[in-house]
């Protein structure tokens, strides 16, 4: 028996109403995420089936044809009806599915009105629709659906039809738990109904080829409401990323900022966006259009982050060992000779500027680790010239010609100083007894390869280092605020440090993260707390659905990937400092709700051994030296552009040198 006879007080519901009720996910008060086209296809086809249902047109595998064009007293059915009379030729099934699909905004509009009507939905603000209590519509359908594909009851013909739309927009898997039999049980169900197979195909057929793809049933993207921004504490301290934090909890995953006079913004951010962008990003998004201006003001084209696809998996497979733990490891000696001849300047009582400071200690490491030169000299051209580069063609908040200033020519010079430099020290008889670097691996595919890694790409790569710095200095910045603000933790790192260096300094062999846990974590944390690259920018390449808002081609979007580390749900209590959130009891990072090298394809090479590189950083200043803030009461602030840094004014005092520095 079929449910529309169930109860004779609840009127007789048609096939659309009956499949929209059945994609209703009663959980998120939405629709099973159906992409936009395959709905409007399914429910077109929902429509022609129950015009055949009540004997108007009949269908075979080749034609659609009108049997009588009678009024059936539903507007929608009847609107269709009168197309399908007023055309002269008979045309396919497939036809009128591609034909009326684009107006399947009305069906889905009045289906949904009707059933609003019918009080069997409730619908909320913000276009969220709920089943309205007591109904028992959705639990009928949903019921009578599940026994023919899990009980192998016989279904009604409605049911088969369907069974057949569903299976034709691959909705089941999202509904059903389906094992091999049950997936064989949809596909007999699927072959019983004529009519159901017939425009199942077409429907089919739509989808995989469609030529116009528009939103169905896709939520409108909610605006944030600017007046309310400027009361927003964490946007007033420049506290981006926790801004965003607040925002995702405020309007869900996807949101849109309009600012006057310009294009509106397009975020997304949240856990499901995490998870959607970590999963799908590589089908549906493209970095390539952001950073192609970018890019080309360094002469370059095709650099990382431009790159998607085969290309990019490739670029990537052949610099993977650059940028491995091994080969960090394998430099550790260089580095802790690097960090103690930087050290050796610093007096007691002297003040340090932590990014100026942090920046240039972590230059004096990367350049020789990576691309064995020397750049102390000219980081700060380079780190100037690439954040105005930011500035004026990826941000866009400063104007072109700002890149054109006497002072940036004179910073740009530095590009070519690095490429000299780093061309110069790496002929095959100065490199022949050094362990490899990047800049070997990109040498050396630039000469296998020239055409995929071209020459005009070099000095960007050759710069890339120096730049990196700024990141993983402005971490150290973070870091050695919420050590010297926090005295326990310090005590803590003190000790790891003092056990680590007891008997000079580790093996190599021996090296492992293990010698130093608790500063281990507590960089995790840092990272989580203070992200430096809080957001990714892509562009849509094919349109999408996430979490129920349709995303159109060519849509810029800001995913930003760390909101979700001030999300209660991912990180409980996330304001609370407590590297114990990464013990293996919790372990609250193992979800893409942490990201702090990003998501998906794109993530950070460098996350190999950056954790590793700021704890040893940490532990030999902790080592060594006594900090304090300077004041005492400085309040943490932000400098949140074109990467998230602690602001000019954090500083350090240093109290007591704990030890000699060796020679
Ligand atoms: C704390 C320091 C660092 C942070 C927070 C960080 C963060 C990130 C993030 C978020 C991305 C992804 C950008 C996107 O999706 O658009 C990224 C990409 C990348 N990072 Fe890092 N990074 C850091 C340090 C480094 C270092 C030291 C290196 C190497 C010297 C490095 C090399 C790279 C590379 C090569 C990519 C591009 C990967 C690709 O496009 O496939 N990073 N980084």
């Amino acid at each position: 028996m079929n449910g529309n006879s169930s109860s004779l007080e609840q009127p007789k519901l048609n096939l659309a109403a009956e499949l929209i009720l059945l994609l209703l996910n009663e959980e998120s008060g939405y629709f099973y995420q159906v992409p936009g086209w395959s709905l409007s296809c399914a429910l077109t086809g929902a429509a022609l089936a129950e015009l055949s249902l009540q004997h108007r047109v009949d269908t075979d595998i080749d034609l659609l044809y009108l049997l009588n064009s009678d009024a059936t007293g539903e507007p929608i059915l009847d609107s269709i009806l009168e197309k399908i009379a007023n055309e002269k030729t008979p045309r396919s099934t497939a036809y009128w599915i591609e034909h009326l699909s684009i107006h399947s905004e009305t069906i889905i509009d009045s289906t949904l009105e009707r059933l609003v009507q019918l009080k069997v939905l409730t619908h909320h603000h913000g276009d969220f629709w709920t089943l309205a209590p007591n109904s028992q519509y959705t639990n009928n359908i949903k019921r009578r659906i599940g026994k023919c594909i899990f009980a192998n009851e016989i279904p009604e013909p409605e049911d088969a039809i369907i069974v057949s739309l569903c299976e034709a927009c691959n909705v089941f898997r999202l509904m059903y738990d389906l094992d091999e039999q049950s997936q064989a049980r949809i596909e007999s169900i699927c072959k019983i109904e004529l009519i159901g197979r017939s425009i199942a195909l077409a429907v089919k057929q739509n989808i995989t080829s469609p030529l116009l793809r528009r939103s169905r049933l896709t939520k409108k993207i909610p605006s944030v409401a600017l007046h309310k921004l400027p009361f927003n504490r964490n946007l007033r301290i420049g506290y981006i990323p926790a801004l965003f934090g607040d925002l995702a909890q405020e309007y869900g995953p996807v949101f849109q900022i309009r600012l006057p006079f310009r294009e509106p913004l397009y975020f997304l951010a949240g856990p499901e966006s995490n998870r959607w962008a970590h999963r799908n990003g590589r089908i549906y998004l493209r970095s390539r259009d952001y950073f192609v201006e970018f890019e080309k003001v360094y002469g370059a084209a095709g650099l990382f982050p431009s790159l998607d696809g085969a290309d990019h998996f490739q670029l990537r497979k052949s610099l993977h060992s650059a940028y491995s733990k091994n080969r960090f490891r394998a430099t550790m000696g260089v580095i802790l000779s690097e960090i103690r001849s930087f050290m050796a300047d610093w007096k007691v009582g002297s003040t340090l500027q932590a990014t100026t400071v942090c920046r240039s200690l972590l230059n004096a490491q990367i350049a020789p680790t990576l691309i064995g030169i020397n750049s102390q000299d000219i980081s700060a051209q380079l780190i100037k010239y690439k954040e105005r580069a930011l500035m004026t063609h990826v941000v866009n908040v400063l104007p072109k010609f700002m890149l054109n200033t006497p002072r940036m020519k004179r910073a740009a010079k530095a590009v070519n100083l690095a490429l000299e430099r780093v061309q110069s020290s790496h002929t095959p008889a100065q490199r022949s007894a050094c362990p490899r670097n990047l800049a070997d691996d990109l040498l050396n595919l630039h000469a296998n390869n020239p055409q995929f890694l071209p020459e005009s790409n070099l000095g960007f790569y050759f710069s890339a280092p120096m730049l990196a710095s700024v990141y993983v200095g402005d971490a150290l910045g973070f870091a050695l605020y919420a050590m010297v603000s926090q005295p326990d933790m310090y005590n803590q790192i003190s000790r790891e440090a003092d056990a680590l260096f007891v008997n000079g300094d580790p093996d190599v062999e021996q090296f492992s993260s293990s010698l130093f846990d608790v500063t281990k974590r507590f960089v995790m944390e840092c990272l989580r707390l203070y992200p430096i690259i809080p957001m990714s920018i892509r562009n849509v390449m094919n349109s999408c659905t996430v979490e129920g808002f349709e995303l159109p081609i060519g849509t810029r979007i800001h995913i930003a990937q760390t909101a979700s580390h001030y999300i209660d749900s991912v990180f409980p209590d996330p304001y609370k400092f407590d590297i114990d959130r990464y013990l293996p009891d919790r372990e609250e990072h193992r979800s893409p709700g942490y990201a702090p090298y990003g998501l998906g394809t794109h993530r950070c090479l460098g996350a190999n051994f950056v954790e590793d590189q700021l704890a040893i950083n940490l532990m030999m200043i902790a080592h060594y030296f006594t900090l304090e803030l300077t004041p005492a009461n400085y309040k943490l602030g932000f400098d949140p552009l074109p990467s998230m840094s602690p602001n000019r004014k954090l500083k350090f005092r240093i109290t007591e040198q704990r030890r000699e520095l060796p020679v």
